[in-house]
């Protein structure tokens, strides 16, 4: 198999699988409780009315025919049918769509970018959230003035819900939470893994029309198993206008798009752009050089989403736990609420 498996594949494959008690496919009808994809191992959750019913024995015949069918006998397929009394409260089901920011390495501004995009959407008047899946750095707690605090816990239909922390209108959980600094070193990938699935689905979201992850920099097995585990619905990728990034750059847009736009990249977020002395508002100096994210860009046929100009008070203000875009009328503020808008209507075109 050459592609990596993704849960948009493995629902589409499931659209074909139909209950005949309701005359419909399995994925319409809402039945889908979870799916969860590990290398070659898929997890089908199914919620049925009742266990006891012989349709019950034929959807789970169905659903393992159809996904070896389509992705190779070699697969390991497993189905667990849950009773509609017992049905959880649905992972993510008031998640519309889930947003990840993603980079070629670290250091260029992901964090940045996606604390200033989340508080965007919110101003706009959406619900958001914002997930830090960035183990090595988990700098979103810092940016949101949340430090130091950890999030609640409430029960629900006997389950144990994390509760995300509030701020600047915008819902927030972090792996930082779980992981002391010094001991990020020494975690292993399925230990993020367990995490990160605990931040996404044991969580309180609610209702929200944005989940915004900052995801590790880079393209190893940790991101793809993240990326591959839930609907997501396009990625922003942020790149620093230097030539010599370009090569992680797209390594990182590759993998992502794998199976040919399965994960949409929605665009380019070029950072550090360019620098214009306050006091010389007219001149834009282009310190890391310039044409290298529109090449991509067109290379890749997405748009440039945006360009952060270099600024001091981006890092006064993330530091200080109140990110720019709050001061609306800044030029680096307009030019967040610009990504954002951006963001919304790339994903109204798909
Ligand atoms: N446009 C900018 N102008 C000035 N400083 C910036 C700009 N963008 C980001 N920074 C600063 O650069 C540092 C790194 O940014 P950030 O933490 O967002 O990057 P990252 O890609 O998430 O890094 P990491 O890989 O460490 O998680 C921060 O101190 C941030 O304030
Ligand atoms: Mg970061």
């Amino acid at each position: 198999m050459s592609k990596f498996i993704t849960n948009h594949d493995v629902t589409a494959v499931l659209k074909e699988v139909i209950f005949f008690a309701k005359q419909n496919n399995i994925v319409d009808l809402n039945m889908i409780d979870n799916i969860e994809i590990v290398g070659t191992n898929i997890k089908v959750s199914v919620v049925f009315p009742k266990l006891d019913d012989p349709s019950v024995g034929i959807v789970y015949n169905s659903i393992v025919k159809a996904l070896k069918e389509k992705f190779g006998q070699e697969i390991n397929v497993e189905v667990l049918p849950i009773a509609e009394k017992d049905k959880g409260l649905g992972p993510l089901s008031g998640v519309k769509n889930i947003i990840a920011v993603i980079a070629g390495k670290g250091g260029v501004g992901k964090s940045t970018v996606a604390s200033n995009l989340a508080i965007a959407l919110s101003k706009s008047g959406h619900s958001v959230g914002i997930l830090d899946a960035d183990i090595m750095g988990p700098s979103v707690p810092i940016m949101f003035g949340v430090e130091g605090q950890q999030p609640g816990v409430i029960e629900r239909e006997g389950k144990q819900l994390m509760v995300p922390l509030e701020n600047h209108g915008v819902k927030i959980l972090s792996l930082g939470f779980f992981v002391q600094p010094d001991q990020a070193l020494m975690w292993r990938g399925s230990m993020i893994n367990n995490a990160f699935n605990q931040l996404m689905k044991d969580s309180e979201w609610g209702n929200l029309d944005f989940l915004v992850i900052d995801m590790p920099p880079g393209t190893g097995d940790i991101q793809l198993t993240l990326a591959q585990s839930y609907n997501i619905r396009g990625t922003v990728l942020v790149t620093t206008p230097q030539k010599v990034a370009t090569a992680d750059v797209r390594r990182a847009a590759m993998m992502y798009r794998q199976d040919k736009l399965t994960i949409p990249l929605l665009g380019l977020v070029e950072n550090m752009s360019y620098f214009t002395p306050d006091e010389l508002p007219n001149k834009k100096y282009y310190i890391f050089g310039k044409g290298a994210t529109d090449e991509l860009a067109k290379e890749l046929d997405i748009p440039v989403l945006g360009r952060i100009p270099i600024k001091e008070q981006i890092v006064e203000s993330g530091d200080g736990g109140t990110p720019i875009v709050l001061d609306e009328n800044s030029i680096v503020g307009k030019s967040f609420i610009e990504i954002a808008k951006n963001v919304q209507n790339e994903i109204n075109k798909l």
